[in-house]
């Protein structure tokens, strides 16, 4: 991926998904070390990241970022409601991943005119979101609701569905995942371990944004 390529202007759930293998899950707890973290993954290529709204301070992280780091392009996870949508975009969000989905988390995205990659983990909520026009989904959480076997099973019926599966992925199954044909790209906390953020060791980061990379980037 290049990291200058132009990403300005709204982007699709599908842009998101394909500009590197592996989208970061993040956890942030401090502003200055948002900052470096992004430009650690940044330099191993990696520049769509999402920071999850789990903690007090990730929308000032997901605020700090956009105005210091502006080769990212970051987005936001654990979306749960139309306010944590409205609250991300006035933080400059780009992105909206959900742990589920709901019409309401939907229709504020829409609004907002954001992508938005909702979890699902039954044929019934695939269903509900392709209802509101959605077929980039997150699949979550995927190794405990059926891995890659689930995937190749919901390939029959939901074909025209693409998953970014995400909850129990790393660098040992990644590729599995990237294998099958209706993925697009994984996502996961493990390019982020919490040691690393604690120590600073953002050489650690970019070596494993960089490694990363090096799985199959899907175009398709
Ligand atoms: C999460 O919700 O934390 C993400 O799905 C990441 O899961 P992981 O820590 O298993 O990668």
């Amino acid at each position: 991926m290049d990291v200058n390529a132009d990403v300005g202007g709204k982007l699709t759930a599908l842009q998101v998904m394909q500009d590197s293998p592996v989208i970061p899950v993040i956890v942030l707890t401090d502003v200055t070390q948002a900052v470096l973290l992004a430009r650690a993954l940044v330099a191993g290529g990696i520049r769509m990241l999402e920071v999850t709204l789990r903690t007090p301070q990730a929308l000032a992280c997901i605020e700090a970022i956009v105005r210091e780091v502006p080769e990212a392009v970051v987005g936001a996870g654990t979306v749960r409601s139309a306010a944590d949508a409205q609250a991300c975009a006035m933080a400059g969000a780009r992105f909206v991943v959900s742990p589920g989905y709901t019409h309401s988390v939907g229709q504020a995205c829409r609004d907002a005119g954001l992508p938005l990659l909702p979890g699902v983990a039954t044929g019934s909520e695939i269903m509900a979101a392709q209802e509101d026009g959605l077929t980039e989904l997150k699949f979550f959480p995927a190794m405990q609701a059926g891995g890659p076997a689930m995937l190749k099973a919901w390939g029959g019926p939901f074909g025209d569905v693409r998953f970014c599966p995400t909850g129990g992925v790393s660098a040992t199954n990644a590729a599995e995942f990237l294998a099958l044909p209706n993925v697009v790209c994984v996502g996961g906390s493990w390019l982020t371990p919490a040691e690393a953020l604690e120590r600073g060791n953002w050489a650690q980061i970019t070596a494993l944004a960089h490694q990363a990379c090096r799985l199959p980037r899907k175009l398709a």
